[in-house]
């Protein structure tokens, strides 16, 4: 079963729409969603029918051509930019947009389109720097999905596990099922199902006990920000891996596009995290799991510290945190 592109512009600027693979409904239903207003796809990123740094950064790209062609202005396109905080890739993306396009939409089409050419391109790159990380290693962890649905190419976590596969390197690959919204169940499984990959999905509280037996020798996970100094924000969780890798010795390394990084933040602590709504957490399958008089807490993103991660894989190479600002430096 191949799945249709995670995101797609149909036609030209003044008509045109914009298809998204609606990724709530995965993996049991395939169904694309056609967007022509930028309300519809506003909240189409809030409710992660579109979600992935990358992804949302061309979706949010194409958006800029919605709201133009509308007729809004600065106060509309900062309004798509803010859709979700976390993800650097979302506001880059419109700003890149925005200045290329001076509120024409056939222009702001034509820069979307680059983006979205050139993150298929980075993911390629992304893979190839690093599928050695991963030469003689017999079992791979990643958390969340960082694969093809959250990019516009094979993905960035994912990346170098489809290159390497492709090498004819064997591996199993360990996926998070990822708490509350199981990105890692539903998609990264799907994926690497779908690619001929051997992976075992995990309920989160086994990874301790998977690495305690011997079975990973590295981690790749992806990033939705990072700052110079390499503290990197990506799905809530990443965190207590990265803690768990060290204490096994085992790498964990964050895969990501340069549009990921927030070269204007020096540490991680200035990394916005989007708390999502406390159904997500009270509610499994539409049933309440959750007493009503408990409070729940619910953030999307935590922070890794840099001293946590091994190495960062770009589309310029693999490199180290003290590296960082120096490739960072315009
Ligand atoms: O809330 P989500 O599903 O958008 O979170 C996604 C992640 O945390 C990914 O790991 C990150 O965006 C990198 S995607 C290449």
């Amino acid at each position: 079963m191949a799945l249709p592109a995670t995101v797609q512009w149909n036609g030209d600027a003044r008509s045109g729409s914009l298809l998204l693979l609606d990724q709530t409904l995965l993996p049991a239903r395939i169904e694309t969603l056609e967007i022509r207003e930028l309300d519809a796809l506003i909240a189409a990123i809030r409710r992660l029918s579109v979600r992935g740094a990358p992804a949302i950064g061309v979706a949010g790209a194409y958006g800029c051509v919605l709201a133009l062609r509308a007729g809004g202005g600065d106060a509309a396109l900062q309004r798509l930019a803010d859709a979700r905080p976390t993800a650097v890739n979302l506001r880059w993306a419109v700003e890149r947009v925005r200045n290329a396009a001076g509120g024409n939409p056939d222009k702001a089409l034509a820069e979307a389109r680059a983006i979205h050419e050139q993150d298929r391109a980075t993911c390629q790159a992304i893979g190839r720097h690093g599928a050695p990380l991963l030469a003689g290693a017999a079992g791979v962890l990643t958390h969340c999905n960082a694969g093809a649905l959250a990019t516009a190419g094979t993905g960035t976590a994912l990346a170098p596990m489809f290159a390497a596969h492709q090498q004819g390197m064997r591996f199993r690959v360990f996926a998070d099922e990822t708490r509350p919204l199981l990105q890692g169940a539903r998609l990264t499984a799907l994926e690497l199902a779908e690619g001929g990959l051997d992976v075992t999905v995990l309920a989160d509280n086994m990874a301790a006990d998977v690495l305690r037996r011997g079975w990973v020798q590295a981690a790749i996970v992806g990033a939705d920000r990072i700052a110079r100094n390499g503290d990197t924000a990506n799905k809530i969780g990443t965190y207590g891996v990265a803690v768990l890798c060290r204490a096994h010795n085992v790498p964990l390394y964050v895969a990501a596009p340069r549009s990921t990084f927030d070269a204007s933040l020096a540490d991680g602590s200035g990394i916005p995290i989007e708390q999502r709504n406390e159904d997500e957490l009270r509610q499994f399958n539409g049933a309440q799991i959750v007493p009503k008089m408990a409070k729940v807490y619910n953030p999307a993103f935590d922070v890794t510290p840099a001293s946590l991660i091994a190495g960062f894989i770009t589309e310029d190479g693999v490199f180290r945190a003290a590296e960082l600002a120096g490739w960072l430096a315009p």
